[in-house]
Parts: structure tokens; sequence; C-alpha cells
């Protein structure tokens, strides 16, 4: 197996595998890899539905997902889909996946089933880079700033037919501005425009400022890799290191990528504090 970083920031290209058939010294190559990079790729992976849950499983519990559409006779996976006479796509602005839960998913595997002629590329951004880059004065006034999330305002509205399930978007949950990664110990960013609404105990209008230069900071070119996807690829990203966003510039072509998110844990902050009492948003 090879190892190849795609940019000095985040983001690693796995060569040499098939993730049919890896062993547990493989699997540990490769888990040691999503840690060290935030997020790793594949190439010309053969996967059946069948495969990609079974691979699925060796990194935790499968989240199901209560809003997109599941495939057919694989309900733990999801379809994220974009049809030739659709203009939103999903995903398409920089965010953190389940960052409403309280206990945030801790990333997702994402396999190509067909992809635009040209476009439609995903990119991701370093929370750990877009941290330590922060003045020391305000990565100090952060660590002690945790963050209101909701799913209410993005799932719940569904202006386009996008989501199902409309009436499940009812999480809540508060995180701490700057998290200690559960599984590197490091410092990250962890409020995003998607789902962050302010920060805890702060009116909206007092908090949008200041979110509005972290949510620029944390996607400068300079923390990002941009992955071009081709049917057979795969991207493994970790929310509580990387944000993702995924270019919406192929109108009139299909693309059809299958989703498993896998569940993570409680998120603590990088500097020891009380946690917040959870209030409705
Ligand atoms: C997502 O945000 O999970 C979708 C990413 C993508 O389709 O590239």
């Amino acid at each position: 197996m090879e190892i190849i970083p795609t940019s000095p920031a985040v983001g690693a290209e796995i060569l040499g595998v098939d993730l049919r058939s890896i062993d547990d010294n493989q699997f540990a190559t490769i888990h040691q890899a999503f840690v060290d990079h935030g997020v790793i790729f594949f190439r010309d992976q053969d996967l059946t539905p069948a495969d990609q849950v079974a691979f699925a499983e060796r990194w935790g519990q499968i989240n199901v997902n209560r809003f997109f559409t599941p495939v057919e006779g694989h309900p733990q996976v999801a379809e994220v889909r974009k049809e030739p006479d659709q203009v939103q796509n999903i995903g398409g602005a920089w965010h953190t996946d389940h960052s409403y839960d309280q206990i945030p998913a801790l990333g997702s595997i994402l396999f190509a089933r067909e992809t635009p002629p040209l476009g439609g590329d995903t990119m991701f951004a370093s929370q750990y880079a877009a941290y330590d880059a922060l003045s020391p004065a305000l990565q100090e006034m952060l660590l002690g700033l945790w963050a209101d999330h909701s799913s209410r305002h993005v799932f719940g509205t569904d202006p386009q037919g996008l989501f199902n399930n409309s009436d499940a978007a009812t999480q809540d949950a508060v995180h701490p501005v700057i998290v200690k990664h559960p599984l590197s110990g490091r410092p990250a960013l962890y409020v995003n425009l998607a789902f962050t609404l302010r920060f805890h105990g702060w009116t909206d209008r007092e908090s949008a400022p200041l979110l509005s230069y972290l949510y620029e900071h944390a996607a400068r070119p300079e923390f990002t890799t941009r992955f071009e996807w081709r049917p057979g690829s795969m991207a493994i990203w970790d929310n509580r290191a990387v944000q993702h966003n995924a270019l919406n510039d192929y109108h009139g072509h299909r693309r059809l990528m299958h989703r498993i998110t896998i569940e993570g844990v409680e998120v603590d902050p990088a500097r020891e504090q009380p946690r917040p009492e959870r209030t409705a948003a």
C-alpha cells in the first residue's frame, strides 16, 4: 500500500489496495492514514452496496440517515444524487455533516457510482490548520466558547424536494467551538455555515460577524484539497477534522454517489471546562 498526501494541509490518496479483501493490518494502516490526513481517497474500487456496508462496519456503527433516499435493499446506504434537471445539489456549501447531533457522526464513506463528464469535485478543508492559523488571542477566546447547532433550518424546510422526512429535522446540539479531536488529540475549529446557529449564550446578531469571519477563514485555499471523482472512487472523511463542500458546477448531468455515515462520540472541548446545559434552539 502506498499513501500519497494530496496537499500540504489535508488529504491522502491510498494506492494498491482492494477494499473488498483487506486484512486487519491493512485496515490499521488505512485507519492511521485517516487519523493523520483527515480525509483519504481510493480509486478504481469495484464494490457492491453490500461490499461497501461490509467495509463500513470495520469503522464502527453505521448511522442510518433520516433524510436521504436509501439504496434499495440497503437502508444503511444513502443516495447522494443530482439529476440532470435538478439545480440544487446535496452538500453544496462548506459544512460538517451531523454537527446538529449531540453525538455527531465520525465521518462518511462516499463511493462514486456515476459522475459527470467534468466537474462535481469535492473540496475538503483541514480544521486543524484553520485553528493553528488563528492568532493566539483569538484562539484563547474561542477555547472558552461553545456553539448551538441545529438541523431544523436545513432539513426541516425541504424547498426543492431534495430531502425526505423533513418532520424528522428536530435535532439541536451544543458543541465546543474548539474541539479536542477524539483520535489525534489535536485542537480543531468546529463551527460550520450549514448547521451552526450562534455562539452559545450569545444572540444571533452578536454571533454573526465572528462566525462569518470563521467560516471564511476555515476554507482558506491553503487549508484545502480538491478531489476529482471517477466511477469507483471513494473518499472517507473525518467530520471532526475537516469540512467539505460538494461543488455544484455540472448542471445537465447526473451524479450519483453512495454514502455511508459512521457514528461518532460526543466531542470534548480542547480546553477542559464544564459542558453547558443544552437549550432548545
Ligand atoms: C455530502 O455533503 O455528504 C456530499 C458530498 C459530495 O457529494 O461530494
